[in-house]
């Protein structure tokens, strides 16, 4: 079974576009969402656009604002600190990766709590380790609502994440054990990787490196959820961290890239926008 992510994805946006179409005559105003980009990353670029584009497909108010590459660290401070104390701003959300002249713990950290989109900030991050959120990272979230929507419960299974990132492996290997799955992390020094991946009943890559995982490293009937948006070095073609073509075909069930968890990451971003709004207007 191929997860069909756009699909999934779509339901959940206009889930939350119909919930939002209320906001104005609950509450007199709409969501609204600032997303800061600081220079030309090329990834970036199309990231910030697309969800720009989501935004106004849910009816979410948006502000899309880009500094230069050389901006300071304490110009993006000073415009975070102003959006901070907006009564009419939900959500910020800062692109990452910055310039190497800004400090990302910096600027995540000088989000105001309760606008932290991402769930980035450390209070956010404290809140899923302790068991008290207020809002989950929106790749995670969107990992474990497509393997809920596949019918997989991890209750019990054998979990294997590769990747050990603040944004995706971490937290999705704290939310997978949450939900009661057997967790492994695997990263760039794990020895004898195929031997950790062929015991995933639940396999999650998020390793950043085109197809580093192929079909005699998975086991039959595995789950696979491909985080990977990389060029593939071949055909200059965008591909995921999972060969998909060796790997489907022993799957139980698996996410595409393109049209797997891209989409419901930004369907997961404009839920916890509507979701900051909602907490604050309370
Ligand atoms: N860069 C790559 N993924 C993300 C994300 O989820 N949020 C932000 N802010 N930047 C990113």
């Amino acid at each position: 079974m191929i997860i069909d992510g756009k699909q999934i994805a779509a339901a959940l946006k206009a889930d939350v576009a119909s919930r939002t179409a209320e906001c104005q005559a609950k509450y007199g105003r709409t969501p609204h969402l600032v997303v800061i980009r600081v220079g030309e990353d090329p990834a970036s670029v199309v990231y910030v656009r697309n969800k720009a584009k989501a935004c106004d497909e849910a009816g979410i108010r948006n502000t899309t604002t880009v500094l230069e590459e050389s901006c300071s660290e304490e110009r993006l401070l000073g415009l975070i600190a102003k959006l901070n104390a907006d009564p009419d701003v939900d959500g910020i959300l800062v692109q990452l990766p910055l310039p190497r002249q800004i400090s990302e713990a910096n600027v995540i950290a000088a989000i105001s709590r309760e606008k932290d989109v991402d769930g980035f900030h450390p209070l956010n991050v404290a809140g899923l380790w302790q068991k008290t959120p207020h809002l989950a990272p929106c790749t995670p979230k969107g990992i474990m609502k497509l393997l809920e929507a596949a019918g997989v419960d991890p209750k019990g299974k054998r979990a294997v994440v590769i990747g050990r990132s603040n944004i995706v492996g971490l937290p999705v290997g704290k939310m997978l054990l949450d939900a009661n799955a057997t967790v492994t992390f695997c990263h760039t020094r794990t020895r004898d990787l195929a031997a950790a991946t062929r015991e995933a009943e639940i396999l999650v890559v998020a390793a950043g490196r085109p197809k580093i995982i192929t079909g005699d490293m998975v086991s039959e009937g595995v789950v696979i959820i491909d985080v990977g948006m990389d060029r593939d070095p071949e055909t200059g073609k965008l591909c995921g961290d999972v060969d998909f073509a060796s790997c489907a075909p022993k799957a139980a069930a698996i996410t595409p890239v393109p049209g797997g968890v891209g989409p419901m990451t930004i369907a997961c971003l404009m839920e916890n926008t509507l979701e900051c709004f909602l907490q604050r207007v309370k």
